[in-house]
């Protein structure tokens, strides 16, 4: 069968999820036969011959439903979500302003909205983004989608943390960016291993450009970094002309509601800070944003023209409207308190089940715990945690460099605490099983 061909090797998690997606599509009806697919996939382009990625896996795992205790994707939770109110204030927005709301919209997004955004992301940070330092984009990964269309020549290379979030290698690399991996320990990234990175790159003949950096509650490992070490990360690049790429997907959610000050806000000079309002909105909506030079955001706006030429006008109306209204403020302590609970039911259900076999990190907020079992493959580990009844996202694709890890990553952002001691009580037995 050579309708899923992978690259490189398939991991267990994508394996089960292929599996799954086969049996489902076997009873359709219209389904092509396989020597079509075999004639379809000879033409397909060489990028997408390497069949779907560790991230689609992910997707799909979190959707799979059943007895699964699902602890796989960074989905924030739909239960959380006032629907009445967003009903309304939908239909508002439709009603009040249909040429607006159901209209193309300029490329850098709604000015209006893009005014609210420039005010929100200065509610945090002593920095204001200027006039044209802001563009509104269609979720995070848009946004680092035209950061890579902005600044990167095939070859060139992106310095990431180890370990960070799969999804941002997969777009770098889909822009035919090399991904260099940089140095974290307990505290998160160090920032000399910029330096480190930066001389890598360059000795197999990358230019290094970009430096993306999660500093807050980052996604795998949860971690949040210190003032000091985000100040020299700014430094660091600036000295090497680096820009920084500053992704603040969880800044908002700080169970105890505090900011560390930003890398834009220490550097607004060399860095663009993305930001999405998928974990903290909904992602139904696909609304996000970067901030930064002006520059560089006027590159990002030309490169939309090219893919979906605008966000969508009805989700802009939208959450200008829930932002402008108080809504949005109001939403972020009980996301907060939400999202804390379920963390403490996780760490609980490790504390219970899985003191002895592993370690884990205790996030101060965000979504994801990173989990350490020492000795233990998990990839291996994952294909034995389906079958006991219990998914999670193994430690590998979260690493550019690809590298065999025991560590994995746990999400509690929808998990009910009523599961979690049942889940971590599966995974205890995976890892039995697999030792
Ligand atoms: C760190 C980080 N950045 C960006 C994204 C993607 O955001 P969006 O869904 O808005 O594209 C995610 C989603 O998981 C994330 O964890």
């Amino acid at each position: 069968m050579r309708r899923i061909a992978h690259a490189g090797p398939v991991s267990p998690t994508m394996r089960a999820m292929t599996e799954t997606s086969h049996t489902a599509s076997a009873s359709a009806r219209t389904a092509p036969t396989e020597a079509a697919h075999d004639a379809w996939f000879d033409r397909l382009a060489a990028r997408a011959q390497a069949g779907p990625s560790e991230l689609s896996a992910v997707l799909a795992m979190a959707s799979a439903g059943g007895d699964l205790v699902d602890f796989s994707g960074g989905f924030p939770d739909p239960g959380l979500y006032d629907t009445q109110l967003l009903g309304e204030t939908a239909a508002k927005a439709i009603e009040s302003r249909p040429e607006v709301a159901l209209q193309y919209a300029p490329n850098y997004g709604l000015a209006s909205l893009r005014e609210v955004l420039r005010a929100e992301v200065s509610r945090t940070q002593a920095v204001v983004p200027g006039p044209d330092d802001l563009i509104v984009t269609s979720g995070g990964v848009d946004a680092l989608t035209l950061i890579c269309k902005a600044m990167l020549n095939p070859g060139d290379a992106v310095l990431v943390e180890a370990p960070s979030y799969l999804g941002a290698f997969s777009v770098f690399r889909s822009h035919d960016g090399v991904c260099v991996s940089m140095e974290n320990d307990a505290h998160g990234l160090i920032p000399a291993s910029i330096e480190t990175a930066y001389a890598q790159a360059r000795a197999q003949g990358a230019e290094p450009k970009v430096v993306y950096v999660i500093p807050d509650f980052q996604n795998p490992s949860g971690l949040r970094l210190d003032r000091e070490r985000r100040r020299e990360v700014v430094e660091i690049s600036r000295r090497l002309g680096l820009l920084v790429l500053e992704d603040v997907a969880y800044r908002d959610l700080a169970f105890d509601g505090s900011y560390v000050d930003s890398l834009y806000e220490l550097g607004p000079d060399v860095t663009v800070q993305v930001g999405t309002f998928s974990k903290t909105f909904t992602p139904g909506t696909r609304m996000g944003w970067a901030a930064g030079p002006a520059t560089v955001i006027d590159a990002m706006a030309q490169a939309k023209t090219n893919t979906d030429q605008c966000a969508g006008a009805l989700g802009q109306t939208i959450l200008e409207a829930h932002i402008t209204e108080g809504h949005y403020a109001a939403s972020l302590p009980v996301l907060r308190s939400a999202y804390a609970a379920r963390c403490q039911g996780l760490m609980d259900a490790l504390d219970g089940a899985l003191s002895s076999s592993a370690a884990w990190t205790v996030p101060a907020g965000g979504f994801f715990t990173w989990v350490d079992v020492p000795g233990v493959d998990t990839k291996a580990l994952a294909a034995l945690a389906i079958e006991e009844g219990v998914a999670f996202v193994p430690g590998a694709p979260f690493f550019a460099d690809g590298r065999a890890t025991s560590q994995l990553r746990m999400s509690f952002s929808r998990t009910p605490v009523s599961r979690m001691a049942e889940g971590a009580a599966r995974l205890a037995r995976a890892i039995e099983r697999v030792r």
